[in-house]
């Protein structure tokens, strides 16, 4: 293959995504980042190129991230156990120190900076500052107290919107301010399925640390390609870990009117751009 033909390959591959840039120019994604895709530097690097490339084409991108892995970590080794109860990190007032330690001190500012240097104008930015998010204290499904947890009362879906019109790619970290003064540990499947309801997004992805639903975790080959809400909804109970939330969350967008509530592999180069501009249909796509 000559230099050339080599160059013209690369130009249908530009040429061949047109279609999908155009039906997504202008509209919202919101990309929910989960700690362990970002705990690789290599892959956090190819995730935010995909991410500043997606909002380069006109794609209205705002990013959510978790960073359960990177506080767990950060709770050992100051002695602390990590406890959670229905995928749901039990959190005391210390655990909340770590979580706005980790999340805003750590987490945030080094995808930012990522971004930045990708060549994105990226704005990091907690639910508190400028109370985007609300949240109210909860408890488990079995009724247990989770300690400084909120569930999502509501999301300033303008504000993020006009951070977008000013050209800014905002990157918001999953913690909550609370009517009664304080900041709540917010998981950050449900803040990103919000936030795609504040914003109508049209898409909502999901980049996780595995290639989507399993049916049976264990069972390499009941991995799901497509679901509709009401059959996951069946199959929320079967699900452990983090991706119960998930689930649920992919659910409560889907009804909320985003069309497509993808999960995806951050673990595979690119997986994002795959997603969005082929036909490739990696990961588990939720449908309504
Ligand atoms: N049936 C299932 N299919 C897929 N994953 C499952 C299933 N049951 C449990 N899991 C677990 O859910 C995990 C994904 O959720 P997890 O909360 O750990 O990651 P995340 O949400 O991407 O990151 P973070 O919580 O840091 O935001 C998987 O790594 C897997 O261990
Ligand atoms: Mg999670």
């Amino acid at each position: 293959v000559s230099v050339l033909e080599e160059a013209q390959i690369k130009a249908r591959t530009l040429v061949e995504a047109l279609p999908y840039i155009r039906s997504y120019r202008g509209e919202v994604a919101v990309v929910k980042i989960g700690g362990a895709a970002l705990s690789e530097p290599r892959l956090a690097q190819i995730l935010a190129e995909d991410l500043v490339l997606l909002s380069y084409v006109g794609v209205r991108v705002i990013v959510v991230h978790g960073g359960g892995a990177q506080i767990s970590k950060a709770m050992s080794s100051s002695g602390a156990e990590a406890r959670f109860v229905g995928g749901m990190r039990v959190t005391d007032d210390a655990a909340m120190e770590q979580v706005q330690r980790v999340l805003m001190g750590s987490v945030n500012t080094e995808l930012v900076g990522r971004l930045n240097s990708a060549g994105a104008t990226a704005v990091g930015l907690s639910g508190v500052d400028g109370a985007v998010m609300t949240a109210q204290r909860m408890t488990a499904d079995d009724g247990s107290d989770l300690g400084r947890v909120g569930r999502v009362t509501d999301v300033n879906g303008p504000f993020l919107e006009s951070l977008l019109d000013l050209g800014y790619l905002p990157v918001l970290a999953s913690i909550a301010t609370s009517s009664e003064h304080t900041t709540l540990n917010v998981n950050a499947d449900v803040v990103a399925a919000a936030v795609a309801a504040a914003t109508k997004a049209r898409k909502l992805i999901y980049v996780t640390d595995v290639a989507g639903i399993y049916r049976d975790f264990h069972v390499k080959d009941s991995l799901v390609s497509e679901i509709k809400a009401d059959e996951l909804e069946a199959l929320v109970s079967s699900l452990d870990g983090g991706m119960r939330p998930k689930a649920l969350s992919a659910i409560e967008a889907v009804r909320a009117g985003v069309s497509k509530v993808h999960m995806i592999d951050g673990r595979v180069e690119h997986a994002l751009l795959l997603e969005i501009f082929t036909d490739a249909g990696v990961g588990t796509e939720v449908l309504s």
